[in-house]
């Protein structure tokens, strides 16, 4: 969408608009709050339990909701009794659907610039189930107790049709799209250069597939006051889910109001999913608000999480281990109702520089919950093959992997021959190296033992683009007592989005961070923003940069001809305590407090937007980092333990250095389940999620995870919003590789099949 708008953008206005976008002054400024360690400005919020989340929200009269999910993957309803659970205690209403609201399909995400649904499937409309674990049944009652008892005395009966439920029963097999483009690319004949070429390591690798557990459960209370939607919900996109909801009940887009001041972790699932659309539609039935919370059952059967993938990757090089040969192909399955399947080949499109490319991602159909986005759809698990195969090349040609990547480091984008906006990976992986201590590493695998431990280290390049979607906007609003207030429907998932922004919106306005407020996660403020492809903060920087220059325009023609400015266009002046000066002539200077007083005004409010995103037209922008991992591998159980992990980093400007490492560890830490834990138990008999639970589907906890150390280059990207890329998903990408090749190193064993649980070291 992103891609179309752009070209759209530059058809209508040749010239009109700069290639690149124009770099940011603040680049050349020094600098008061920015990349300075400021703790979160929602922390004793946290702390003291008084941010209230989606599903706290109490209502008055409020009900509370139960689903009932189906147990087969395809079919239809024949019998669905639901008398014992209507004459239950407390019960409100039971809603199926014989006697939901007609409703409109819901607007699969990706399908429009606000569409937000994850699954475009029909909500109760008809008597067919889709996939295994469905709602069938939505219950509303006094107490949560109550609906949840009553949901568990509906009884159902279905005809069962054959289903897809493994890849080989699989069908409509063809290549993938992500984002409107074909997941595939070809350069030159790699099956040929590969056949000729003097090194090649060719191999399968299998990543499971994953399910979201963000800390906070998905939920929401919402009200219905006349025609309006009042949704406090736990999200990444207020503004997308608003239009959306709209959409689906036939309603305005204003007349649907989304809050989600605080959200307990998203990763790409806190999107529109049926829960919201049922809650909404059984309060309107009802005459009630209504709170819905899914437990963590209820989030593995209707969110989507990552599908699987089974890889294949060779690499053919030559005798001075350059690439003549990268083909990275494989199959994953995808849902008739989601938005894409995993797009794993990603991050060799830009990865490395070779003279031939076989790209290509096989989809097939299956009758399963939706596959969605999830921490770096795509990179997560395909640099867990490409980083892997790289590792197995390395030990081939008889070289250091590290070097191996240095020498195959590519000028410009292999695929599209844009040139990188900024691209420092070798200097990454240069400062990561020396302070990891990788020159201690022994390539001979298995050579390093300290008492039943076998230790080894492991490194891998972790990648993930820069994305800035369009629709970015803020406004500012300046008071005569020199405080301002951004106001952005942007949304905080824990990462330090309000933080950030006020250190942003500071040192842009030249005021101290205590005369900065953000306001944020409410569908009424400006901007269509998502909090997902690591853009947020770009798209929220830019706009905040846009509202700032509306802001001095304005100031200067409020000052008028009395002012010390007098005269003064708007690229003569900065903004500098609490006020405007000259930017050549420090002594010409008047305040905010002091020009508003002048002219009268209590406070000024401007709206900025951000141009089209066009710098990803002119320049390829990734983030880069360079991991490196040491394990022990227990010689006797086949346990592994993480000992060490370094993250060196390349995203641009760092804006916080305190949000930021914890963003990077995060994602490590995320990526370390990847490699040793996290799998979606799948029953390819009946299409039904069997571990669907914290006991069962494992993640790492405290003691899994070692000491993590992150640097990084700090480097300005000088075609990216303050000199910004992202850093929320970049974490997950690499580390599995990481851990995999230091498994091999110290073991002797590649393992292609992750999780690497301990039984496939014995
Ligand atoms: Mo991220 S998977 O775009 O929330």
């Amino acid at each position: 969408i992103a891609q179309t708008a752009m070209k759209k953008a530059v058809e209508l206005a040749p010239g009109a608009l700069l290639p690149g976008g124009r770099p940011d002054p603040l680049l050349r400024r020094r600098h008061g709050h920015i990349g300075t360690p400021v703790s979160r400005v929602d922390g004793p919020l946290k702390v003291r339990g008084a941010a209230p989340f989606a599903a706290e929200i109490a209502l008055d009269g409020m009900v509370y909701a139960a689903l009932a999910y189906s147990t087969i993957a395809k079919g239809r309803i024949v019998t669905l009794d639901t008398g014992a659970a209507e004459a239950a205690p407390g019960v409100v209403l039971v809603m199926t659907h014989r006697n939901a609201p007609r409703l409109n399909p819901p607007p699969r995400f990706l399908s429009g610039d606000k569409a937000a649904a994850g699954d475009d499937s029909p909500v109760m409309q008809d008597d067919r189930v889709r996939w295994n674990g469905e709602p069938i049944a939505l219950v509303l009652a006094e107490t949560q107790e109550q609906a949840d008892h009553a949901r568990s005395l509906i009884r159902v009966t279905y005809a069962e049709e054959p289903a897809a439920t493994s890849l080989p029963t699989a069908d409509g097999c063809e290549v993938g799209a992500f984002m409107g483009e074909p997941l595939r690319a070809v350069v030159g004949d790699a099956d040929a250069a590969l056949a000729a070429a003097p090194h090649k390591v060719e191999a399968v690798y299998r990543t499971p597939g994953h399910n979201h557990n963000a800390l906070e459960p998905h939920g929401a209370t919402l009200v219905w006051r006349g025609d309006d939607l009042f949704v406090h919900d736990a999200t990444q996109a207020v503004a997308h889910t608003a239009w959306t909801m709209a959409r689906i009940f036939g309603l305005e887009e204003s007349q649907v109001h989304v809050s989600s001041p605080f959200v307990g972790g998203g990763f790409g699932a806190k999107g529109l999913w049926q829960h919201q659309i049922l809650a909404a539609a059984a309060a309107r039935l009802a005459g009630r608000p209504v709170r819905i919370a899914l437990s963590r059952e209820g989030v593995y059967r209707i969110v989507g999480g990552r599908s699987p993938t089974e890889q294949r990757v060779a690499l053919g090089a030559d005798a001075d281990g350059r690439l003549t040969a990268i083909i990275h192909r494989g199959v994953t399955p995808k849902t008739r109702h989601s938005p894409m399947p995993e797009p794993f080949i990603l991050p060799t499109q830009s990865a490395y520089s070779a003279q031939t490319f076989a790209l290509e991602v096989q989809t097939c159909y299956l009758d399963m919950v939706a596959n969605t986005f999830m921490r770096a759809p795509g990179e997560a698990v395909g640099t867990v093959a490409l980083e892997c195969a790289m590792d197995e090349l390395a030990e081939q040609l008889g070289m250091d992997p590290v070097e191996l990547r240095v020498l195959n480091e590519p000028e410009k984008d292999p695929l599209s021959g844009r040139p990188f906006s900024a691209r420092n990976i070798v200097a990454a992986y240069r400062a990561g190296a020396q302070r990891f201590g990788w020159e201690r590493r022994n390539p001979v695998p298995r050579s390093r033992r300290e008492g039943d431990w076998l230790v080894g280290m492991g490194c891998a390049t972790a990648t993930y683009p820069y994305h800035r979607m369009p629709g970015g906007a803020a406004r500012i609003t300046l008071d005569a007592a020199g405080h301002a207030r951004i106001d952005v429907a942007a949304h905080e998932m824990g990462m330090g989005t309000a933080t950030t922004h006020t250190q942003v919106a500071a040192d842009r306005l030249g005021l101290p961070l205590d005369a900065v407020t953000v306001r944020y996660g409410d569908s009424s403020l400006p901007g269509v923003i998502l909090a997902g492809g690591s853009q947020q903060t770009a798209s929220v920087g830019l706009a905040v940069m846009m509202a700032q220059k509306e802001l001095v325009d304005e100031l200067l023609t409020l000052a008028g001809n009395d002012s010390p400015l007098a005269g003064l266009g708007a690229d003569e002046v900065e903004c500098a305590d609490a006020g405007l000066r000259k930017l050549d002539e420090p002594g010409r200077f008047e305040s905010y407090a002091s020009i508003l007083a002048r002219s009268g005004r209590n406070e000024v409010a401007v709206e900025g937007s951000a141009p089209m995103p066009l710098e990803t037209m002119h320049w390829s922008m990734h983030s880069y980092g360079a991991m490196f991992c040491e394990v022990r591998v227990n010689a006797i159980t086949g346990e592994t333990r993480v000992s060490r992990f370094f993250g060196s980093f390349d995203c641009g400007r760092i804006l916080n250095p305190k949000t930021a490492a914890s963003q990077f560890r995060g994602g490590i830490i995320m990526g370390l389940g990847l490699a040793l834990m996290e799998e979606t138990q799948f029953d390819q008999r009946n299409g039904r999620i069997m571990n669907r639970n914290l006991s069962d589907y494992h993640l790492p906890v405290h003691l899994d995870v070692p000491e993590i150390e992150v640097i990084w280059t700090d480097i300005p990207d000088p075609h990216a919003p303050m000199g910004a890329r992202g850093i929320g998903e970049i974490g997950i990408t690499g580390t599995g590789a990481a851990v995999a090749n230091a498994i091999h190193n110290a073991t002797g064993r590649r393992v292609r099949e992750f999780p690497i649980t301990l039984d496939k070291l014995l």
